[in-house]
């Protein structure tokens, strides 16, 4: 038996989405002709924006050229995004110097290897319900003890209900880490400025890290709520955020997304050490495809796609409200978290949606244990698919 990490197995089940993806397939086989609306995973449809396909079309001419070819690019990321990307940060009047932006293939893996950075011993918290990817992450690391039914032993769980709207209050315990998440997945909900400052003096104080992810800013439409936690006086010293274009800019099957780590951060130069040694870059096209989404027209494309998703989101809020279903989210994120029917279990719910309407959504379970009695449904979608979805969970409730 060759000598493998033991926290492997600890985790629980299968990744979320392949665990949905598995089901659907399963359920597929059984019935060949149905005709699945997928709005589970947060994947988008639209067509990648005019302005950043151009981009990474010349980017590509350029590298079939003896002048315009690149080899390895700075690990980092290249100026010209790096640059760009700083100038989004001043005007929301968040100071980011260019050279504290690390240019990644994604949130995803930007959230997920940062862990590494801490002690094997650091007290870990996250919300409930929570990405899975902070969890598993952890755990793979082996900083948590067994799954004790869904909660696994040594992680601070800080919930997050309807009860207090969404919003986790204060560890009562000593913790080095916490993930936060706004515009919030699964819930769709978001953080205030007083909200966020708060956070921001208690991790001041407690010599915590927060490691914010914002991999949903564009998805604001309240002129209150920061987009960044860099708009919060003091958050240099204790915090750190993570960035995609997946979502904003339809990238998810591109790649690219960035982490913000300051000078103030003792972690600077340590993901500078960590990404030299195991990254290699984003493609050049990829970035200047990135740098394009920051252009006056990629502005525009992008801002396009986002609205067509936000009216998504708002159908199916309001839809689902206008038949007694309580819904959350879905007006600063993409993301709607609505009650099962007498709060049903989720998984349950999930399947029967799945048999007799032939929609996939997101079982709240699956976000962890407060996620029970919940479900999320993604304005990913093509309209009409969004529209028929909805006309199908109708004859279910
Ligand atoms: C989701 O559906 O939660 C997202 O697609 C996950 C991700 O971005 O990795």
């Amino acid at each position: 038996m060759p000598c493998v990490n033991p926290n492997y197995s600890k985790l629980q089940a299968g990744y979320l989405f392949p665990e949905i993806a598995r089901r659907t397939a399963a359920f597929l086989k059984e019935n060949p002709g149905a005709e699945i609306i997928r709005m589970g995973i947060g994947d988008v449809v639209l067509p990648l924006p005019q302005a950043v396909c151009e981009a990474m079309k010349k980017a590509v001419e350029e590298m079939g050229t003896p002048e315009g070819f690149r080899g390895y690019g700075p690990e980092q990321g290249y100026g010209f995004l790096r640059e760009a990307i700083a100038a989004e940060f001043a005007l929301r009047g968040a100071e980011i110097d260019p050279s504290e932006i690390f240019v990644s293939d994604g949130s995803k893996c930007d959230t997920g290897n940062f862990q590494e950075l801490f002690g094997a011993d650091a007290k870990i918290a996250v919300t409930d319900p929570v990405y899975p990817v902070y969890v598993d992450t952890n755990v793979m690391a082996g900083r948590t003890g067994e799954a004790n039914g869904v909660a696994y032993e040594g992680l601070v769980y800080l919930p997050t209900t309807a009860e207090n709207g969404f919003a986790p209050e204060l560890p009562k315990e000593r913790v080095d880490v916490v993930y936060l998440c706004s515009p919030n997945n699964p819930t769709g909900a978001v953080m205030t400025r007083a909200q966020l400052k708060t956070w921001v003096d208690w991790a001041a104080e407690n010599d915590a890290t927060i490691l914010f992810d914002a991999a949903y800013e564009a998805f604001i439409r309240d002129p209150e709520i920061p987009h960044s936690i860099f708009e919060i006086e003091g958050a240099r010293k204790v915090a750190v955020e993570f960035r995609s274009f997946s979502k904003h800019a339809g990238f998810t099957g591109v790649r690219c997304g960035y982490v913000v780590v300051p000078k103030e951060s003792p972690f600077h130069a340590m993901w500078n050490r960590r990404h030299c040694t195991k990254f290699n870059g984003v493609s050049y096209p990829v970035q200047r495809g990135a740098e394009a989404v920051f252009s006056p027209e990629g502005r525009r494309q992008c801002m396009a796609n986002i609205d067509y998703y936000m009216e998504n989101a708002r159908l199916v809020r309001e839809t689902l409200s206008g038949l007694g279903v309580k819904a959350h989210g879905g007006e600063n994120g993409p993301y709607v978290w609505m009650e099962t029917p007498g709060r049903e279990p989720s998984w349950n719910f999930f399947d029967r949606l799945l048999r007799e309407a032939n929609v996939v959504g997101t079982p709240g379970a699956g976000f962890g244990a407060c996620g029970e009695g919940y479900f999320r449904l993604s304005a990913f979608a093509l309209r009409e698919n969004v529209e028929r979805a909805l006309e199908r969970v109708k004859r279910v409730l």
